[in-house]
């Protein structure tokens, strides 16, 4: 159950009883809805059921400490805000708490009106994070939309104008010289990363409205490994790394969509042959156990920075920036994670600077009907 109610509700735990009817008749003149829990574990059990928007908590209580009770109301309702009552407020006790996710502390004892204004303060800021985060949320979707927008605008004229290229070069590529040969070449490679582009924005967009065209069926991981291996080798052995795989015999079928699952294990490989130098090596190996099964992608690259290794999922994000050597939009990863999250599953990764990248996919095992209807749960 939650707060329905108009008034703002604010829940008061503390063991002393002449203190939480005071805090309860201020309150209630102020026009808000009061709770008192005189015990930790009530409170809490109080907080969860109704989702207070304010809650102040005595520090010094038997049983669960205030700090404990801070941390685990900030931890399971994220827009609460928490204050801390304490009768020997100490800097350390007040900044563990903001630790913990109190918004202030009020020092033992206090007067009525500290109280309403602390309240007041405290419920407005409540009302500016809600806020903040609702307009930050309207933006982020405004600019998706918007660039969903342009880049279907942007579909059509792009083939058209490489379909031009193109026979512009067939019907006159001999009569030109080799330097206007060269530039309509880059013209056309242009066109094709930014067709490329559009092409990704667009399927990532389809994915997180659902209408990406997935055939989710029974299929085995290893023939989508070795279709994926295929399709880069050429790649590989053009740029002189080597690509392995390391398959056991029987792995589990897993439930997927071969096209995407392909696409993203060609992106990955793409990504380690783009930042893998030359005598590098790729390894693709799989595993399963009872639970899950796993697909990994090692290359001997440059790896990647601690920092920048949080954000590589992130649309448009490339670690070096406008100045990276290789040509890709930053996308690849954004539909890989994309991808595997429509298959209940996930990516993850690790990296060291210098030595190489490995990405881990994670598929759910398939429910075993035998299993499952023997109720054999481990
Ligand atoms: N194997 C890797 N080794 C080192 N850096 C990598 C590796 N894979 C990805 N990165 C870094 O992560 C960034 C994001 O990768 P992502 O695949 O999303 O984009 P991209 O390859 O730059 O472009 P796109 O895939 O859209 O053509 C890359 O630009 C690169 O900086
Ligand atoms: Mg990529």
């Amino acid at each position: 159950m939650t707060n329905k109610s108009e008034k703002p509700l604010i829940l008061i735990i503390d063991d002393e009883e002449a203190l939480r009817d005071g805090c309860r008749q201020v309150l209630e003149k102020c026009g808000y809805a009061v709770l008192t829990a005189e015990q930790g574990i009530e409170g809490i059990n109080l907080a969860r059921e109704h989702v207070p928007d304010m809650a102040f908590v005595d520090l010094k209580m038997p049983n669960i400490s205030g700090m404990e009770i801070i941390e685990i109301l900030s931890r399971d309702i994220p827009d609460i805000v928490l204050v801390m009552i304490t009768g020997f407020a100490t800097i350390v006790s007040a900044v563990e708490a903001m630790q913990k996710g109190a918004y202030d502390y009020l020092p033992k004892p206090f007067n009525p009106d500290q109280l309403r204004a602390l309240t007041k303060r405290g419920l407005d800021h409540r009302n500016l994070k809600i806020e903040t985060r609702k307009l930050r949320e309207e933006k982020d979707q405004m600019e998706k939309n918007f660039i969903t927008f342009v880049s279907h605008e942007m579909r059509s004229p792009l083939v058209v104008i490489r379909q031009y290229i193109e026979a512009l070069n067939e019907i006159a590529g001999d009569r030109f010289d080799k330097d206007v040969r060269e530039i309509i070449e880059r013209c056309r490679k242009r066109i094709q990363s930014l067709e490329e582009m559009v092409e990704h924005w667009l399927d990532i967009s389809r994915i997180e409205n659902g209408t990406l065209a997935q055939q989710k069926v029974s299929l085995s991981l290893a023939s989508i490994i070795s279709r994926s291996v295929e399709e880069m080798t050429p790649i590989c052995r053009k740029r002189g790394i080597s690509l392995e795989t390391n398959i056991p015999k029987k792995l589990p079928q897993i439930t997927g969509d071969a096209e995407s699952l392909v696409r993203v294990f060609t992106n990955i490989i793409g990504n380690a042959t783009k930042y893998t130098p030359g005598e590098g090596k790729i390894t693709v190996s799989a595993q399963h156990d009872e639970y899950y099964t796993t697909a990994s992608i090692a290359d001997t690259g440059m790896g990647i920075s601690p920092d920048k290794l949080s954000l590589i999922f992130e649309p448009f994000f490339r670690c070096g920036g406008k100045n990276e050597k290789h040509s890709g939009s930053g996308l690849g990863l954004t539909f890989c994670k994309k991808i595997m999250e429509s298959h209940k599953g996930c990516i993850a990764v690790s990296s060291k600077e210098g030595e190489g990248t490995t990405f881990v996919l994670t598929f759910p095992a398939q429910i075993n009907p035998a299993r499952k209807a023997s109720g054999a749960i481990s």
